[in-house]
């Protein structure tokens, strides 16, 4: 048997198998600000910060602390990097600042307000469809749906093209997984051909302007006194579609399967759906979907103590906030109880600084409407199966969780 040289290494895939290694990240926060991490990439390593104060150092200067090579611990292939160095994900300010006001727009409190009827009609479809069943596999019969619905409804995708779409999102984003993708090479080439979908949508919406949606507004919005390429609206296509499905549909499954395992605070939250905003804040605490992000130091820089070289990658393990017993009492509990705003403040769920993810509100509405409608309409929720998890060291969440529960009160 041949030992990989990198299995010592946090981030490895192994350690992934069955979620987020929470102890392991204990430890090595017990006993390192700051690790040097071996890693099978170019520059053969990354340093992995562990604690909250590091790691909001590092995100809010993205002078010195650049995205410009990708959230991802791997590195982009050349071409892929140039084509994504359009999205906003990729770019520092000033750049960053004039794509990022084109979305944020579509997530201010009255917008999503307007959004309640649209989502509500969805939410009782998708419970429709598998109340008289008994039984489902949550994560596609249920969790995916909503998340799914609301970013196609708002960017315009036509149904049909959610046979396309849907996997190559997958592919995308899970493509260390080889039930997503064959190899590697075939998630990077998923997703130049994803951003090459989303360049020719555009340019058919241009020719056809169809209803007043997000695709329209981006389109007919200017930078810089001219209006978007169909590449550089296809990125932001790609990195909404990619921000705003998987992990919600995540964060839904692991509620359920959290919920199912501590009954008493099921039946707390069953008798006190005033309790469902804390139910979700605890969630995205304690099973946070994103592990972690990257950024690369452009200068050489001190940074937890260590002489951090230009052009290291600098690894934020967001994960290690939200367990941190420095940022939250008994940090491994699971608990709905908690000061939801306090536990907001606190976690790194969703990034902090200028990349702060601009569908957190979004994704907590998604998360409450779908978890009321559970609560009001399943009972008596059991695991048919232990979930099966999917292989990523960036992505924390199920392929499958098939359950079993009765019709509710109704
Ligand atoms: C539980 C759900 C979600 C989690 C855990 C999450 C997490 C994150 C994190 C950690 C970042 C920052 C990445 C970085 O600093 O490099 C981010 C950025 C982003 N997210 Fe989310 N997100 C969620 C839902 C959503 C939703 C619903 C949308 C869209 C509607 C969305 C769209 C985006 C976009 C476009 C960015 C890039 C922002 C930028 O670079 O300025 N996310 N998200």
């Amino acid at each position: 048997m041949t030992t990989c040289p990198f299995s010592s290494s946090l981030l490895h895939l192994d350690n992934f198998t069955h979620g987020t290694p929470r102890e392991a990240i204990a430890q090595l926060r017990a006993e390192q600000r700051i690790a040097w991490q071996e890693d099978e990439f170019a520059a053969g390593g990354h340093w992995l910060v562990l604690h909250k104060p590091d790691i909001d150092a590092v995100l809010r200067d993205p002078a010195t602390f650049s995205s410009s090579y990708g959230p991802l611990l791997e590195d982009f292939p050349e071409e892929l990097l140039a084509l994504q160095r359009q999205a906003m994900t990729f770019l520092d300010p000033p750049e960053h600042r004039s794509r990022r006001a084109l979305v944020d727009y579509a997530f201010r409190p009255g917008v999503l307000e307007a959004r309640r009827a649209m989502m509500q009609a969805k939410v009782s479809a998708i419970i429709d469809a598998i109340i008289d069943r008994g039984e489902c596999e949550f994560v596609s019969d249920v969790a995916m749906h909503l998340p799914i619905h609301v970013m196609f409804t708002l960017l315009g995708v036509p149904e049909e093209d959610y046979a396309y779409l849907v996997p190559t999102i997958n592919t995308v984003t899970l493509a260390n997984d080889p039930d997503y993708a064959g190899s590697r090479e075939e998630g990077w080439t998923a997703s130049a051909q994803m951003v090459g979908w989303a360049a020719s949508f555009a340019s058919k919406r241009r020719q056809q302007p169809a209803a007043n949606d997000m695709t329209n507004e981006l389109l007919s919005a200017e930078i810089d006194g001219r209006r978007l390429s169909d590449e550089e609206y296809g990125v932001i296509f790609q990195g909404l579609m990619i921000g705003g499905t998987e992990t919600t549909r995540n964060t839904l499954s692991w509620l359920v399967y959290e919920l199912i395992h501590h009954p008493r605070q099921l039946a707390l939250l069953q008798a006190n759906p005033d309790l469902v905003p804390a139910a979700v804040e605890e969630i995205l605490r304690y099973r946070n979907t994103v592990v972690y992000t990257r950024r690369t130091a452009m200068r050489d820089v001190e940074l937890a103590g260590e002489q951090i070289k230009q052009g290291s990658k600098v690894v934020c393990l967001l994960a290690s906030v939200n367990r941190d017993p420095a940022c939250f009492d008994n940090p491994d509990s699971f608990d709905i109880t908690r000061d939801p705003a306090q536990t907001r403040r606190q976690m790194r769920t969703f990034g902090f600084g200028v990349h702060v993810c601009p569908g957190q509100h979004q994704a907590r509405m998604n998360l409450d409407m779908m978890t009321r409608e559970i609560l009001a309409r399943m009972d008596d929720l059991r695991l048919l199966e232990e979930p099966t998890h999917f292989r990523s060291n960036f992505m924390d969440g199920f392929k499958r969780m098939p359950l079993a529960f009765t019709r509710g009160g109704e």
